[in-house]
């Protein structure tokens, strides 16, 4: 089965489908070393986020590629997001700006309304609200329309090549889409190999937005975290990756891109960076492709738990699920 490169969206963009991810990597040292291996090793979309705290040394890796030729702006998909604290109508603008400061950039390519669901911020002192436990405060219900519109606006002024959301479920894309002027271009949700979400997927595809799936490798850094915790480790299949001479995290990457997702593995291991990018030179049959769809439990298998935010169960927009 062929596999796309790139994924298209609006204004003739070209999202490539194998980008690199940058989560919870905001040592400068690490971030610097690793996005240099990843644009060496060929990879051109990379995934970032306000709240990662390492849009500045990202965007100083960049302006030094840049600055030698070895990299022209257009030849790079640049994703940032609005934080939490962003999703407000008031706030888009502000937090837009203030990662393109980061990044040193004058646009991105993508920017994605990170979650579904606000934080109350104090802007004097430049930080998310919390109460005297320190707990974060958020805002109520997330008026999608407004804070849309907004979002919106920053492609009317050039900052954001395509607009898109991340964390949304069916009926909060449906909300967006009844009013939207600009169709949101993309969606970013956890999905892999256990936790497939084929009904969100085919909403999206339906509806032309193309779908990023960020810990597409069930995230195996967080199964050191999932032990702690007496859960059991997922391991990744690797019967379908020895019949190809591949690695089981290559496999895993190659059926999304064959369902037509991008995938954005982290990693700061050169050997691993590497590994992750080379999943265009081997092909899973049909057959293979029926073996992995058969790996996915649902629910139980998301690794990702934004609960870590006490009391965020508890807001009206708080449901992630596809
Ligand atoms: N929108 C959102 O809310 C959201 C949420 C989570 C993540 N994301 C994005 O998605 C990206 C990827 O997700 P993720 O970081 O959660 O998970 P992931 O990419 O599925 O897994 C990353 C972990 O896997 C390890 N790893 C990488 N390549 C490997 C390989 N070939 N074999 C074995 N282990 C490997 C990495 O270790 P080493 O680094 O030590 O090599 C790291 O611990 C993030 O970095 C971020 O950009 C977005």
């Amino acid at each position: 089965m062929a596999a796309k490169i790139f994924f298209n969206l609006p204004g003739g963009l070209k999202m490539p489908a194998l980008g690199f991810g940058t989560f919870d990597s905001n040592d400068e040292t690490e971030v610097t070393v690793s996005l240099n291996t990843a644009l060496e090793a060929g990879y051109r979309h990379i995934d970032t986020a306000y709240v990662y705290q390492n849009e500045k040394i990202i965007g100083n890796v960049l302006k030094q590629w840049f600055a030698s030729g070895k990299l022209k702006r257009e030849d790079i998909f640049i994703t940032t997001k609005l934080p939490p604290q962003g999703v407000h109508p008031d706030r888009v603008e502000l937090f837009m700006k203030k990662s393109l400061e980061n990044l040193q950039l004058d646009y991105v390519d993508l920017y994605l309304i990170h979650l579904p669901i606000g934080f109350k911020y104090d802007e004097s002192a430049g930080r998310v609200k919390v109460n005297e436990k320190g707990e974060i405060q958020f805002e109520g219900k997330t008026d999608h329309a407004a804070v849309w519109r907004k979002m919106e606006e920053q492609v009317d002024a050039g900052r954001a090549k395509t607009i898109g959301l991340s964390n949304y479920n069916i009926s909060q894309i449906e909300t967006v889409l009844k009013t939207a002027r600009i169709k949101p271009a993309n969606l970013q949700v956890e999905n892999h190999v256990y936790l497939q979400q084929t009904a969100l997927v085919d909403f999206c595809h339906k509806n032309g937005i193309t779908v990023v799936a960020f810990s597409p490798l069930a995230a195996p850094g967080h199964n050191k975290f999932a032990e702690k915790f007496g859960q059991a480790a997922k391991e990744l299949p690797d019967i379908i990756a020895k019949k190809h001479s591949k690695s089981p995290a290559q496999v895993v990457l190659r059926f999304l891109i064959q369902r037509e997702i991008a995938a954005i593995p982290k990693s700061i291991t050169p050997k691993r960076i590497q590994e992750n990018i080379n999943v265009f030179d081997f092909s899973l049959d049909d057959n293979d492709m029926k073996e992995l769809k058969k790996l996915d439990v649902g629910e139980k298998a998301r690794v990702v738990d934004f609960s870590l935010h006490k009391g965020i169960e508890k807001h009206p927009d708080y449901k992630v699920k596809g």
